[in-house]
């Protein structure tokens, strides 16, 4: 992961030149980051605030042989990788909101977009976007975000070094995804769960749909989250915003 590594000082997305590159056959592993994001693209066609040099703004392009439907466990393997990443560098405590939300003290400090590239039923490629939080001042986020969320150096107190961050997000990664790749999803679920907040806890999940209200059970082999309502009926939840 990282090898091949295209830096930039100012572009849109890094998602959407991840997309091109990715249709270009490039190798797997090959990495886009950014200085800053103009129309940085967050879950739900939401945007991403992506200010320049302070914060990580990378796409990682992925090509597992897997089925279509375990797509999701990458994902969740990212948010294990970044979590890593972010003790080893920090020694702060990060918590996972499922499926990919990264959290300091309950607020949001990382991001995780997982896109796909199919033909029919094969993966042609997986991009996984990462946008984190790190240097940014309290002044820095507009005013819906204040409450919400915030940066590594803001909960730490202290500059973090992006350099020595990127590098261990790429050695975590690489690790963990070795091990999927030998081992199956397993053993990074065993990890997910252990970083994760949701799991046991009553909450809502709205989807673009409906919202479902319940103890979220856990997840599936396939990364689907497991909310059981008031009636005993377990819902398998793809994609949705929770509220804790
Ligand atoms: C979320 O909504 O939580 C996901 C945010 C993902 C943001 C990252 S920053 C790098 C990559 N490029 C983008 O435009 N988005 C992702």
């Amino acid at each position: 992961i990282g090898r091949n590594l295209h830096y930039q000082e100012s572009v849109e997305s890094t998602q959407k030149i991840a997309h091109q590159f990715a249709s270009e056959d490039v190798p797997e592993g090959t990495v886009i980051i950014a200085e800053e994001q103009k129309f940085g693209k967050g879950r739900m066609s939401r945007k991403w605030h992506s200010p320049k040099y302070t914060g990580i703004w990378m796409s990682l392009i992925l090509r597992p042989n897997i089925p279509l439907t375990n797509a999701p466990q990458l994902t969740l393997l990212t948010a294990v990788a970044v979590v890593q990443a972010m003790e080893e560098i920090t020694g702060l405590q990060p918590e996972i909101k499922w499926p990919n939300d990264i959290l300091l003290h309950e607020k949001k400090v990382t991001g995780i977009l997982t896109e796909l590239q199919a033909e029919a039923d094969r993966i042609h490629s997986i991009i996984i976007g990462i946008g984190i939080n790190v240097n940014q001042r309290k002044e820095d986020f507009p005013d819906e975000l204040q409450e919400i969320a915030s940066s590594l150096s803001i909960e730490k107190g202290e500059a973090i070094s992006r350099a020595a961050l990127i590098r261990s997000v790429f050695k975590h990664f690489e690790k963990l995804y070795l091990l999927y790749l030998k081992q199956g999803f397993f053993p990074i679920k065993l990890l997910w769960e252990s970083y994760a907040v949701s799991i046991g806890k009553e909450l809502k999940a709205r989807t673009l749909t409906n919202v479902i209200e319940g103890t979220a059970l856990g997840i599936t082999d396939e990364g689907v989250l497991k909310i059981k309502d008031q009636s005993g009926v377990i819902h398998h939840v793809y994609s949705a915003d929770i509220e804790l």
